[in-house]
C-alpha cells in the first residue's frame, strides 16, 4: 500500500467491480487506455480476477475522501509492453475516471509509485508510453520527470515514448 496526500494506491479486489465498471465503461477512458470498453459489473470483476490480481503491481488509486477506487497504476505484465524495455527497465500504464481528470491525481499517484518501482521491486529505469495525441499522459509523464526519448509507431498507432532512469 502507498499512501499519498488524496490517494491510496492499494490492490484492486472483487468487491471493486462496480466502481471499476463505473469508470471502465467510459470510451473516453478506454479509447486512450488502450482496452476494452467494459460492457458489465461481470466483465469488471472478471477483469480484477484475471488481469489486476496475478499482474502486481497493478493498484486501484482510492480516493481516501470517499474509499472510491477511482483509477489505476501499475506496470505493465513483462513481455506485453509497447516499447522494448532495457535490462531493468519496466513500463507503467495508468488511467483514472473522467470526472476526475485535471485534478493533478494521477501526477500525485505517478510521482509515489516512480521511487516504490526502484526501492521496492529493485528497477533502474521506467518507461511510459503514449498515444501521439494524448496529451494529457503526456504532462503527466513529464510533471514527474520523464524524458520524452522517441517517436514511433506502435500496432498502427503514432505513439510517444518516455523513460526515467534511477539516479542516486
Ligand atoms: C491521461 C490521464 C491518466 C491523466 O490523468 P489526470 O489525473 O487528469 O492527470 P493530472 O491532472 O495529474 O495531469 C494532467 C495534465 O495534463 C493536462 N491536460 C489534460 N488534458 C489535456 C489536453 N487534452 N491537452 C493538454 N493538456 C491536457 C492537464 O492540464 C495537466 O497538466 P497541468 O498540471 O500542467 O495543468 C487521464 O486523462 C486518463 O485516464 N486518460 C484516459 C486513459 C489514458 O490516457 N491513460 C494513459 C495511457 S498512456
Amino acid at each position: 500500500m502507498i499512501e499519498t496526500d488524496r490517494l491510496l494506491l492499494r490492490p484492486w479486489s472483487e468487491e471493486d467491480a462496480e466502481a471499476l465498471f463505473k469508470y471502465a465503461s467510459d470510451p473516453r477512458v478506454s479509447e486512450l487506455a488502450l482496452w476494452p470498453c467494459h460492457t458489465s459489473v461481470d466483465m469488471s470483476r472478471e477483469v480484477i480476477r484475471r488481469f489486476f490480481i496475478p499482474n502486481q503491481p497493478t493498484l486501484a488509486m482510492e480516493l481516501k475522501l470517499t474509499g472510491e477506487p477511482i483509477g489505476c497504476i501499475g506496470l505493465v505484465p513483462m513481455g506485453e509492453e509497447h516499447y522494448t524495455p532495457l535490462t531493468g527497465e519496466r513500463e507503467i500504464g495508468y488511467w483514472i475516471g473522467h470526472p476526475h481528470w485535471s485534478k493533478g491525481l494521477t501526477t500525485e499517484a505517478l510521482m509515489a509509485f516512480t521511487p516504490y518501482c526502484f526501492n521496492e521491486m529493485g528497477l533502474n529505469s521506467l518507461l511510459i508510453t503514449t498515444d501521439r495525441k494524448n496529451t494529457g499522459s503526456q504532462r503527466v509523464a513529464e510533471k514527474c520527470g520523464f524524458s520524452l526519448i522517441d517517436r514511433y509507431v506502435c500496432d498502427g498507432i503514432a505513439s510517444l515514448a518516455f523513460r526515467l532512469r534511477q539516479t542516486q
